[in-house]
């Protein structure tokens, strides 16, 4: 399917310090009961990633908050790894158990509305893909 996956680079000048991927696919959202039916089209989140030198300094939430901007209509989900749950709580995103129980990544999705306005988009964040 042409243009179903974005790929995005954060640059801080020539240097890459952030990357995330983007499949606007539809979600099949069966392994993870619980979620309601969404109100909008779920695009998948298939890889954020900051560069360890540059973590907690804001990147990862203004690269997820410009990735909504960029996708109106739509609701983010992410299956989380191993110790980034954190991080998706804190962006105030809803959790979802795999079905099949523990040692399953939990479902992440972004809520039905940003408690606080979006950021503007970053100049820095470049789609490529
Ligand atoms: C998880 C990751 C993307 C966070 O990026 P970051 O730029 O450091 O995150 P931010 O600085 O934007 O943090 C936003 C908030 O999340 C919190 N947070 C970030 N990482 C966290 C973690 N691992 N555990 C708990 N809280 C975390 C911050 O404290 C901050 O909270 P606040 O706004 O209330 O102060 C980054 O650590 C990373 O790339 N990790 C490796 C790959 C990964 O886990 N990717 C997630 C894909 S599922």
């Amino acid at each position: 399917m042409p243009g179903a996956d974005e790929f995005f680079s954060v640059l801080a000048g020539d240097l890459e310090v952030a990357r995330a991927h983007l499949d606007l696919r539809t979600v099949p959202l069966g392994p993870w009961p619980g979620v309601p039916e969404p109100d909008r089209p779920v695009v998948r989140l298939q890889l954020l990633e900051v560069a360890s030198g540059y973590w907690g300094r804001g990147i990862g939430r203004a690269t997820v908050d410009h990735l909504r901007f960029l996708h109106p209509g739509t609701r983010l989900a992410a299956v989380s790894v191993q110790g980034a749950a954190g991080f998706w709580e804190a962006l105030g995103w809803d959790r979802f158990e795999h079905r099949d129980g523990r040692g399953r990544l939990p479902l992440y999705l972004a809520p039905d509305s940003p408690s606080a306005p979006l950021a503007r988009p970053a100049s820095q964040v470049r789609g490529r893909g």
